[in-house]
């Protein structure tokens, strides 16, 4: 098991899904950890309160990732109440699924607003406390994770405006890796298949989807769950990857390895 005992770390999306599963995982593996939501008030609760049944510290914190204000708030509270930030999950995201022949300029806005952007707010709000303490010749002092898809690198039937956002923000990744590696912070990126989520199991034909992609899995008859994705996560947040920066590792049972 992984050992991230004393650590504090901040999960954007945290009260479903992959951030959820993450965000219990960051806990069993010894982190204090800060839930972000903005709509779900009672499922970011139950979260907190499985953290603390784990005997770890917790918050949730409302924060609309797409709002610049939002997130620097959300980043001061994590200063003033836990005096450091050792691990940043840079998971919320939204966006409809339809044809960019469809798409208006709005949508494409909102999409990129909270699919990219606060990546890159989060990082120049949090950079003192990602850095601070940081000496040269040490190991990362901290670690950043997004997370992307199969979207940013293949087409895939109305998934234009978030294909284009998860390829801005594995960009993204790099070019903070070369600007913030040398201080200490340690980019990545987790690019997940699909995985049955409230994002996805509400797609039409959604079924069609999971037993196409179950049918080409080459790990057997196994599902791709929020659990195994987080535990990708979790390695790039440890010392185990401290030598893998910038890059994107795909946990996808070997789906997308196939013609
Ligand atoms: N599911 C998949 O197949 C799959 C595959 C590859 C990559 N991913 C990526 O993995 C990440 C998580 O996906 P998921 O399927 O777990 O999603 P999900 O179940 O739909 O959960 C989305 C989470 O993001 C939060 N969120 C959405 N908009 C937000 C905003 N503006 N500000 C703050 N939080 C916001 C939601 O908070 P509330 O609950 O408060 O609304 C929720 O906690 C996303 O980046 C997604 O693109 C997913």
């Amino acid at each position: 098991m992984i050992d991230l005992s004393g650590k504090i770390a901040l999960v954007t999306g945290a009260s479903r899904g992959i951030g959820r599963a993450t965000a219990l995982m960051l806990a069993d593996a010894g982190c204090d950890v800060i839930v972000n939501y903005v709509t779900s008030q009672s499922a970011a609760e139950q979260v907190a309160r499985e953290i603390a049944d784990k005997g770890r510290q917790t918050a949730i914190v409302k924060a609309d990732v797409s709002e610049e204000e939002d997130i620097r708030s959300m980043v001061d509270y994590v200063g003033e109440t836990f005096g450091r930030l050792d691990i940043l999950i840079n998971n919320a995201a939204s966006g409809g699924f339809r044809p960019l022949m469809e798409s208006t300029a709005q949508q494409f806005e909102r999409t990129m607003n909270t699919n990219v952007r606060p990546l890159l707010q989060l990082i120049q709000a949090a950079q003192p406390l990602l850095t601070a303490g940081y000496r040269d010749g040490q190991g990362p002092r901290s670690k950043v994770v997004a997370m992307s898809s199969h979207g940013s690198h293949q087409a895939l039937p109305a998934y234009g405006l978030i294909g284009a956002s998860k390829s801005a923000l594995e960009s993204l990744v790099r070019q903070l890796a070369l600007e913030l590696g040398p201080q200490g912070v340690n980019f990545n990126v987790v690019l997940a298949g699909l995985v049955e989520t409230d994002a996805t199991r509400n797609l039409p034909e959604a079924h069609r989807f999971f037993e196409a992609v179950q049918a080409r899995m080459l790990v057997g008859p196994r599902p791709l769950t929020p659990e195994e994705v987080a535990k990708a996560i979790i390695f790039l947040c440890s010392p185990m990857s401290d030598l893998i920066q910038g890059h994107t590792l795909v946990v996808d049972g070997g789906v997308g390895i196939q013609g």
